[in-house]
């Protein structure tokens, strides 16, 4: 009789306890922050909306979970996700508002296992004056002529070494194929290193140390977040060696990577520890965003044969010009060749390969008529803003050629890939000419290929920062058969 009692009044005690717990929240936002506060639902206590948005960002339309609740509250809504209440914005302003704010309005937030694994001296995890020195200098040196003139060699021979192994009718994993040429060129910027034992084991190890980004937050022996930290470890002494050897040869007037700039640095706040942190967070775009970039590009293009086409004309008018002057192609030629670069920007606005930052409130702010509450974080979500019918017509249809349009325009807060304000991504440039001497070498080496199988791609990261952005998930199916019929140039 008693047992009965307990299994009958137990949920009913729950469920009072629940919808208490909601209703005293809601009361206690709503007195101190009025109508202001966004609508939306904080879900059920402690996971909040959590399950519904890993649910949704494992499909192939992760916006889906941004979609609803759009249409129900607005470009702008609360929900509480990942342990966190949470403001979501799907609003270009917004976005631009929270991405120009500094660190005295906000500050980036991850979970915990992201901050452990990058150390709190990551440049995207640190404020103030030493995230605006640190970035000033790196964006500095990846704007230089010297560095694009070496991303531009090693990357035209790790492109020549993968694709002359790419045999007829035999399939080719893209995303396979880009991360080691990505990876060894990004890492040849950060620490000069060229292939070898030290390669394979930085690759063997960054590996294992990526792995752990999306781990529970406990490091004990045989966790995975355990194991990815003592995989940095190693990494860290490997990159430290170098930064060592560097120092007691002196400082190098020309630097000639990114350990030689941070080098120079006179302010004496750049530690080795500070420096070798920040070159391994460095080479995650080397493993993840760089490839992911180049394996969309191929398969947008393989669903879209205008533009393969007219990408393939652009590429083979120049290499044949480039021919007949006897003269290779250099940087400014593959950065300019307009329809090229028209295809990466709609790749990037299509694939989202960053869904967005997030950040927390150090007080409360006021956006547009919304309040984010201090203490709450706010998800600046670009995804939805590029699939947004009322910023691009047709939004799911790749159509590079609508960049020629007057009105779009690549500045524009509508347009975000690589974020903005301070913490615009200093990539930007690398990337892309990264992105443009793969698609050169593609279209002119290869006459056609056929998908065998489509990519799925996991967007897992919808609901970490951004430059958290290997945690993609990208499945390893997407193979692809190269005809190789060489063009008459
Ligand atoms: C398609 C390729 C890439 C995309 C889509 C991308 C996107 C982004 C975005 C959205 C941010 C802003 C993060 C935030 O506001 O919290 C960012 C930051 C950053 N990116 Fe990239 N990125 C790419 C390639 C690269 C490359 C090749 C590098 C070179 C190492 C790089 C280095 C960085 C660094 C160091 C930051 C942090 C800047 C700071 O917080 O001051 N990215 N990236």
């Amino acid at each position: 009789m008693d047992t009965t009692w307990i299994l009958f009044a137990t949920p009913i005690f729950l469920c009072t306890l629940i919808l208490y717990y909601r209703n005293r929240l809601s009361l206690k936002l709503k007195s101190k922050h009025g109508n202001q506060l966004p609508l939306g639902s904080l879900g059920w206590p402690f996971i909040g909306e959590t399950i519904d948005f890993v649910s949704c960002a494992y499909t192939d339309r992760p916006e889906s979970f941004m979609t609803k609740r759009r249409t129900m509250y607005g470009k702008v809504f609360k929900s509480h996700i990942f342990g966190s209440p949470t403001i979501v914005s799907t609003d270009a302003d917004v976005n631009k508002f929270i991405l120009q704010s500094d660190a005295k309005v906000f500050v980036p937030s991850y979970p915990k296992s992201l901050m452990k694994l990058m150390g709190e001296s990551s440049i995207l995890l640190i404020n103030g004056t030493l995230q605006r020195r640190i970035h000033g200098l790196i964006g500095a040196f990846f704007k230089s002529q010297q560095l694009k003139i070496q991303i531009t060699t090693d990357m035209e021979k790790y492109v020549q070494e993968s694709m002359a192994n790419w045999k007829e009718d035999q399939p080719i994993y893209i995303q396979d194929e880009t991360k080691k040429i990505a990876f060894h060129v990004l890492v040849k910027a950060l620490i000069s290193l060229d292939p070898g034992e030290e390669m394979e084991f930085l690759i063997k190890h960054f590996k294992e140390f990526i792995s752990g980004l999306m781990s529970l937050p406990i490091s004990l022996p045989g966790t995975k977040l355990y194991q990815s930290l003592q995989a940095k470890k190693k990494m860290a002494k490997l990159v430290r060696k170098t930064i060592e050897a560097r120092r007691n040869k002196g400082v190098t007037e020309v630097p000639k990577d990114v350990v030689d700039v941070l080098l120079n640095d006179t302010s004496e706040k750049l530690t080795d520890d500070l420096i070798a942190d920040n070159i391994i967070d460095m080479m995650i775009p080397g493993e993840d965003s760089v490839p992911i970039l180049m394996t969309l590009a191929t398969k947008y293009l393989s669903e879209c044969p205008d533009a393969l086409q007219q990408l393939t004309e652009e590429n083979i008018k120049i290499k044949k010009l480039k021919d007949q002057l006897e003269e290779p192609l250099c940087w400014s030629d593959y950065l300019s060749l307009p329809f090229t670069q028209k295809i990466i920007t709609e790749t990037l606005r299509m694939g989202n390969i960053i869904n967005g930052v997030m950040r927390k409130a150090l007080k409360d702010v006021e956006i547009k008529g919304y309040i984010i509450p201090q203490g709450w974080c706010v998800f600046a979500n670009f995804r939805s803003v590029h699939l947004d019918e009322k910023n691009y017509d047709c939004p799911y249809q790749f159509n590079p050629w609508r960049w020629q349009e007057k009105d779009m325009n690549l500045n524009s807060n509508n347009f975000s890939p690589f974020g903005g304000g301070q913490r615009l991504c200093p990539g930007i440039d690398l990337a892309r000419l990264e992105a443009s001497i793969y698609l050169h070498h593609l279209v002119t080496q290869f006459r056609s290929y056929n998908p065998i199988m489509h990519a799925f791609l996991c967007s897992l990261e919808e609901f970490i920062p951004a430059s958290f952005r290997l945690l993609i998930k990208v499945k390893k199916h997407n193979a692809m058969t190269i005809r190789h019929l060489k063009y008459n140039v």
